[in-house]
């Protein structure tokens, strides 16, 4: 279990940095990173999330759990309207526009090739994870508006501020929708 680094953190700003070494530490890495997912609970974690800036994140949609290592995307033109929020600004869910099917290029904790399809909730977490690699964030994603309504709910939000949100319900109202 790591500690889930909160909207304002730098290291949610950061370009991650590819993975080249295929060790243990890697596998360490992917399994706190599963373990920390499914105790939020979410749909998907992203490393830099846990203050490690490398190009890994894991999901948890419709009932699969996985990980992926170096991404590389390719989007369809058609796109879906939907609720998104993220572990990283507990709480708040937003709709936000996303390509509704993804192809993602990447690999293995052990090194091996491997490809995810996927379309709906799994493709709108593959993007969003995949934007964490990048420093960005889904709130960047929000049109105008939303996006105005977004930054002022995180400014009033009671985590704003604190390395860790002190309070955690259980069963958690994002499950389903945290990335
Ligand atoms: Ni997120």
């Amino acid at each position: 279990m790591r500690d889930i680094r909160l909207f304002g953190d730098p290291v949610l700003r950061s370009v991650a940095s590819p993975v080249v070494d295929f060790d243990k530490q890697l596998r360490t890495l992917v399994q706190d990173l599963t373990d920390t997912m499914l105790e939020a609970p979410g749909s998907g974690l992203a490393a830099p999330q846990v203050g490690v800036a490398l190009r890994v994140f894991t999901y948890n949609v419709d009932g699969v759990v996985g990980h992926l290592i170096n991404p590389e995307l390719t989007l369809t033109d058609e796109t879906q309207i939907g609720d998104e929020g993220c572990l990283s600004i507990p709480g708040l869910t937003f709709d936000c526009t996303r390509a509704l099917g993804v192809v993602a290029k990447g690999f293995t904790m052990y090194g091996d090739p491997v490809v995810i399809e996927g379309t709906e909730t799994l493709a709108r977490c593959i993007q969003h994870e995949t934007d964490h690699l990048d420093g960005v964030l889904f709130v960047d994603r929000l049109d105008p508006d939303t996006r105005k309504a977004a930054m002022k709910a995180i400014r009033e939000a009671d985590w704003n501020g604190l390395s860790a949100p002190l309070v955690k319900e259980s069963p958690h109202p994002m499950f389903g929708r945290g990335f």
